[in-house]
């Protein structure tokens, strides 16, 4: 840890990719024994930020310290001190859990590592299945055996890209309540990327948002909802609707269209609701959703976009299977 208490900084942080600017001017302080969230959508920087602070990745420019060493000039030293989590499984599935962590142990030259795999195992109320093959846990079991291998070697942060993404929404709830747990209990101070808006807001000390390699807003979930003082209504007809007849309604600010989806941000949903559905009435109210303050339009008032929907990835992943749909022609 450095003497400012924190556990990571960072000045100025950046990433090219060739002439793509990944991560841009990014400033980062995470005081230590915190959880701190970066969210944003698909291709924002989030895992490249990652990559960074772990020296798994280059830094194009600026500065980090991360557990009190610099990553550029240090980078051994900030290895040893830090754990990651990944999105993708690590786990070994023909070896037992004990054994998982043995393998963990070997690859890190750990010496002084039983005492604490037993630690991790009744804290992760593994200890009875820990000589069976990790290939027969269930879902949430692995999860824990993941973050397990990621703490053997006692580190003081651990970044955990999307660690709940694609699970359903009990093992999440679970894994929330795991990562408040390690990070309480062990004092790990959490470095954490998400797509999901609800995630950040529950688990987060800080959160900062990013876009386009940029931190849009940083600060607690609180601070960052306070500064939106709007609703946003998102609304899908069924006829045509042109935007000067929503703007017309009063309570309306601002009128947006992102696909088939209108999105407005009003002043108030329970006051402008009545009057859409009276000047709406004719044209056929597909689905409409209210979006109270949230983490979600902090980020609609800043980039105009949500998270889910937003993002150069998608259309991405869209051209280049176009284009091998193509090839194969
Ligand atoms: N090795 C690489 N070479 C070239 N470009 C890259 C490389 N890694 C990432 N990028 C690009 O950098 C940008 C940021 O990517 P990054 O993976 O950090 O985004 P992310 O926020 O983690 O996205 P996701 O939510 O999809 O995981 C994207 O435009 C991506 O295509
Ligand atoms: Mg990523």
């Amino acid at each position: 840890m450095t003497a400012d208490g924190l556990a990571i900084s960072a000045k100025g942080l950046t990433k090219h990719y060739g002439k793509l600017v990944a991560v841009d001017h990014v400033d980062l302080a995470v005081p230590r024994g915190t959880i701190f969230g970066l969210l944003g959508p698909n291709g924002a920087g989030k895992t490249t930020i990652i990559k960074m602070l772990t020296g798994l990745s280059d830094i194009t420019d600026g500065t980090a310290t991360v557990a009190g060493f610099d990553v550029a000039r240090d980078p051994m030293h900030v290895k040893q001190r830090v754990g990651w989590v990944a999105a993708e499984v690590i786990l070994d599935d023909d070896l037992s859990g004990w054994e998982n962590l043995w393998l963990q142990a070997k690859l890190q030259h750990l010496t002084e590592w039983k005492e604490r795999a037993l630690q991790l195992l009744a804290y992760f109320e593994l200890t009875d299945r820990r000589k069976d093959k990790v290939g027969t846990y269930s879902t949430g079991m692995r999860k824990k055996m993941e973050i397990a291998l990621a703490l053997l070697h006692q580190p003081e942060v651990i970044f955990m890209d999307e660690p709940t993404i694609g699970l359903d929404a009990n093992v999440r709830r679970m894994l929330w309540e795991l990562i408040t747990g390690v990070n309480r209990q062990f004092g790990v101070t959490v470095l954490l990327t998400s797509h999901y808006i609800e995630e950040a807001d529950f688990l987060c000390d800080h959160v900062a948002i990013i876009d386009h390699g940029k931190f849009v807003a940083v600060g607690t979930p609180s601070e960052l909802k306070a500064r939106v003082r709007a609703d946003y209504v998102e609304l899908e007809t069924s006829e045509a609707v042109t935007p000067a007849k929503l703007e017309a309604i009063a309570g309306v600010t601002s009128v947006r269209q992102q696909g088939s989806t209108w999105v407005l941000r009003v002043s108030s949903a329970e006051e402008v609701l009545p009057r859409l559905f009276h000047t709406l009435a004719t044209d056929g109210i597909r689905r409409i959703n209210v979006e109270k303050p949230s983490l979600e339009s902090v980020f609609i008032d800043i980039t105009g976009k949500k998270i889910d929907q937003a993002g150069p990835d998608v259309q991405d992943y869209r051209k280049f299977y176009a284009s091998v749909r193509r090839a194969r022609q």
